[in-house]
């Protein structure tokens, strides 16, 4: 019922915009993200916003952000620090490439390639010695390309301490057995965590496509909505 409901509504919505939302709402591989896609775009026809996680029907197929769960652990050696003996940023990125590359590929069940890394911070310095845990998992499914976020922990065993060292997003876009890129399974959140994060997925998206020249700004709806003081949060999902 609620499925039917959700697809007669994402039909008539798409009618009244472009072809294209139309054609990837209508497709059956992605539908919740597809969904979700379309009713974001089509917020300003007053789509409901319930629309969005209209996933729970079984007839929607995707996956849970658990099947794209990964932890990688690594030990910070000599060969990994600069001349203060702490970690080189450099080295952490590359790990931090593999480690997302691994949950965006258990995702889509396909060879990713990287199309963007977000903006990475460094808290504090992480020293020689110390092990580096790097959490993963898919917070959206677009058409061909997935959101990766990463929190990155150092631990100094023998102290026993814990700290944060960042946290980040990449962008993987999913390729065929030709090279080609392909349509990417949906992904289903089901913790209020995971809900926020997909929802915030949206306006990081729309942040990083107007940043590589790939967005005219205004057709960030939802990141303008941002910017406006609209009832959308103030944050970017995090
Ligand atoms: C990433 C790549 C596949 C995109 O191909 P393209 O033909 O330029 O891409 P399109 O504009 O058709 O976009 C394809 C998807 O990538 C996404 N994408 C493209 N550029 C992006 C960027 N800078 N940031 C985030 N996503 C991006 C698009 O949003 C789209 O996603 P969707 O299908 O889910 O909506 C292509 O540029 C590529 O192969 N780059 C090299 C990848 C690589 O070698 N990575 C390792 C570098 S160290």
């Amino acid at each position: 019922m609620v499925a039917s409901l959700t697809a007669a509504l994402c039909r008539l919505a798409a009618k009244k915009v472009k072809s294209f939302s139309f054609a990837r709402i209508l497709n059956p591989i992605n539908n919740y993200s597809i969904c979700a896609a379309g009713a974001a775009r089509l917020s300003h026809l007053h789509v409901p916003k319930m629309l969005i996680f209209a996933q729970k029907s079984p007839k929607m197929t995707g996956k849970s952000p658990k099947e794209s769960y990964t932890i990688m652990n690594e030990l910070v050696l000599p060969n990994d620090t600069n001349t203060l003996n702490n970690l080189m940023g450099g080295r952490l990125l590359h790990w931090m490439d593999i480690a997302a590359a691994i949950s965006a590929q258990k995702h889509c069940n396909r060879i990713v390639v990287t199309a963007s890394v977000d903006n990475v911070s460094f808290q504090s310095p992480i020293k020689l010695g110390d092990v580096i845990s790097i959490e993963a998992k898919v917070t959206r499914a677009f058409t061909t390309s997935v959101e990766v976020r990463m929190d990155v922990w150092a631990q100094n065993i023998p102290s026993g301490t814990k700290v944060k060292s960042n946290e980040a997003y990449y962008t993987f876009v999913a390729l065929d057995a030709d090279g080609q890129k392909t349509l990417v399974p949906a992904l289903l959140p089901e913790t209020d965590e995971e809900i926020a994060l997909f929802e915030g997925a949206l306006r990081r998206r729309q942040l990083r496509l107007i940043l590589s020249g790939k967005m005219k700004p205004d057709d960030a709806t939802e990141l303008k909505a941002l910017f406006m003081g609209s009832q959308l949060p103030l944050d970017l999902g995090d």
